[in-house]
């Protein structure tokens, strides 16, 4: 009973405001002004919101509104002076207040923060239509390409292609090549030794006796690799450079195949006009030997600066191997015969390529090799 009494007065304090100082106590009127005060504070809260410019401000808003010391805090503070019968209905307006400022307050912020999402997109335009940055692509070496295309070649006339070590026993680089201890030879080549007994292989010639020790016959391979020789650097010097070493064991194999496979490889390489010339010269590994001349490909022979003047240039060592090689790695000289050749990848790279100086090739600046 004393409930519903109270309700009905609740409503009447709303809807019947010209009671008000009839029969009211002071306590009551209190709650009707704070009902008055809530909607103006209400209002002015949801106006100031919508007049505001900016999330600075809005946050300023919700701060004297809503913050501990906020004006609506502070409402809901005098509630208690409200009647109780009042408090139930004012309380419930307090936070309807709260919920609307705070519905308007995210509604702005929103629409705020898409404002500054939106500005901060047109900044950001990229125009896809400006022509991109070049990726740099890499580039194969002139000496990749140049053992690419010699390999090509002579796996084209059925060469196998295999490797050998670069750190070498001294028996592989010089004893088993018929270079023993103290022979001249070894003076040639400025050897770097890590043992009395370990060398770096000053030679891909190393690689024979390695082959020939399998003894699987007939042999007829390429063996491209890294050596070494305690050079100084110059234009046409370095210490770690690169040879191609050739090796061909059969029976009845004579210097003609040797020839004839050089006379092949030079045309394949340098042109189909190229001609050789084969002048004697000594290996210790073979017997006879020779060295390889080229005609100039730049001038067909007639003389150039190129092959300075003479219509010739030198590219490889060859020769028939020597029957005390062939005995040292298990094999009958007397039943197998073979021919031998070494050509230095440089020496190719630079006249393909007509590079001046070997040093380029090892300076690895990409404004030499994306020439290539
Ligand atoms: N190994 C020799 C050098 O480094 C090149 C060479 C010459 C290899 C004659 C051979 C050859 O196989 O028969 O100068």
């Amino acid at each position: 009973m004393e409930k519903r009494r109270e309700e009905h007065m609740d409503v009447r304090n709303i809807f019947l405001p010209e009671c008000f100082g009839k029969k009211r106590t002071a306590v009551q009127k209190e709650g009707f002004f704070m009902k008055e005060k809530l909607a103006q504070l209400k209002e002015k809260a949801l106006s100031e919101i919508m007049a505001s410019e900016g999330l600075d401000k809005l946050n300023d808003i919700r701060v004297a509104f809503l913050g501990k010391k906020g004006e609506l805090t502070d409402m809901l503070k005098s509630l208690k002076d409200v009647a109780p019968s009042d408090r139930p209905a004012v309380g419930q307006m307090v936070n309807e207040a709260r919920a609307a400022i705070e519905a308007r307050l995210e509604e702005r912020r929103q629409a705020f923060e898409k404002k500054l999402r939106e500005e901060k997109m047109a900044a950001e335009t990229i125009d896809v239509t400006l022509p991109a940055k070049k990726p740099m692509l890499g580039h194969r070496h002139p000496n990749t390409i140049a053992l690419e295309e010699v390999e090509r070649i002579f796996v084209g006339m059925g060469y196998e292609v295999v490797e050998g070590p670069e750190v070498e026993y001294d028996y592989y680089n010089f004893e088993a090549l018929n270079i023993p201890k103290n022979h001249p030879a070894r003076d040639e080549q400025d050897t770097f030794y890590v043992t009395d007994n370990i060398v770096l292989r000053t030679q891909t010639s190393s690689v024979q006796a390695h082959v020939m020790e399998q003894g699987k016959l007939p042999i007829r391979i390429i063996a491209p690799g890294r050596v070494f020789r305690s050079d100084e650097v110059d234009a046409t010097h370095s210490p770690s450079f690169h040879q191609i070493e050739g090796l061909v064991i059969d029976k009845h194999i004579t210097f003609a195949d040797l020839k004839g496979t050089l006379a092949e490889f030079a045309k394949e390489l340098f042109g189909e006009e190229t001609k050789v010339k084969f002048r004697p010269h000594h290996f210790p590994f073979t017997e006879p030997s020779a060295e390889v001349d080229v005609s100039c490909f730049k001038c067909g022979g007639k003389g150039c600066r190129f092959c300075k003047g003479s219509g010739w240039i030198e590219i490889l060592g060859c020769g028939m191997v020597h029957p005390n090689v062939l005995k040292m790695s298990g094999i009958d000289p007397e039943q197998y015969t073979g021919f031998a050749f070494g050509v230095g990848l440089e020496r190719i790279a630079l006249l393909k390529y007509e590079i001046d100086d070997m040093r380029l090739l090892y300076e690895n600046d990409v404004r030499f090799l994306r020439q290539f």
